[in-house]
């Protein structure tokens, strides 16, 4: 197994592992948070584990939830306890992680959907390898701003004046044209790199009320905890945010 596959690999384990009884978890998506649905089908089946269902944001993790066993079920079914956060814990991957737990999400286009179960999750756990650490938001990722198609053109003028170096039509790589999302939308790519976003913050303020974008992938003071794998069988540094 590859040192990025080992890291990755560890991480799913480690998040998979947080994971008690009867709890609501958000499943977050991507090659990482891949490997947390199969430690948790394992935990499943072989009966460590009972009662845990998931909320999946997108095809691709409903479809491997399902092949793992995992119950799944919604925002709004909360098994009747009224007043708690829908769901107990999310897992999920990220392109970036700064020093304050500030993540970028998108690498697969899913970070709407993301946002809305991290924002329902009484802890939000983001699944990561070293290379993900960056000492400044958008160094090496861009920053994906889902949009409607007839406003790509007005929101990527937008996205160059608030800042981007950048603004680029994601398109597919098995497919010719732009990539489509899980809403029918399509993604601008908004590149900082390589000195990354002066102002993650003033960017995500920028995008807040802008026609024609539904959400982008900054997720700002929202990961309470991050797991990064280490490869080697050298564990899991456990990286939490500061109240
Ligand atoms: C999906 O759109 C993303 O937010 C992913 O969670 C993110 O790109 C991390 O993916 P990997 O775990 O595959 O690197």
């Amino acid at each position: 197994m590859s040192t990025s596959n080992e890291a990755k690999k560890a991480a799913g384990e480690a998040g998979a592992a947080l994971v008690e009884d009867g709890m609501h978890v958000g499943l977050g998506t991507g090659s990482t948070t891949a490997r947390a649905l199969r430690a948790l089908g394992r935990r499943l089946r072989s009966g460590e584990l009972k009662r845990v269902t998931g909320v999946p944001t997108s095809p691709g993790t409903e479809r491997l939830a399902r092949a793992e066993g995992i119950p799944l079920t919604t925002l709004d079914d909360r098994g009747g306890q009224e007043g708690a956060a829908p769901l107990d814990l999310a897992l999920d991957g990220a392109d970036e992680v700064d020093p304050a737990l500030n993540v970028i999400k998108g690498g697969g286009a899913a970070h709407t959907r993301e946002k809305v179960v991290a924002a329902e999750a009484e802890r939000f756990v983001i699944l990561a390898d070293a290379s993900k650490e960056v000492k400044r938001l958008g160094e090496r990722a861009p920053v994906p701003v889902e949009v409607l198609p007839m406003a790509a053109g007005p929101v990527a003028r937008h996205l160059e004046k608030a800042g981007a170096a950048a603004a680029e039509l994601r398109t597919g790589a098995s497919k010719d044209g732009p990539v489509v999302t899980d809403q029918g939308l399509w993604v601008l790519d908004a590149h900082f790199a390589p000195e990354g976003l002066p102002d993650a913050h003033a960017f995500a303020e920028a995008l807040a009320y802008r026609p024609g974008v539904l959400d982008h992938g900054l997720f700002l003071e929202r990961a309470t905890d991050v797991l990064v794998g280490r490869s080697s069988g050298n564990g899991v540094k456990h990286r939490r945010r500061r109240p």
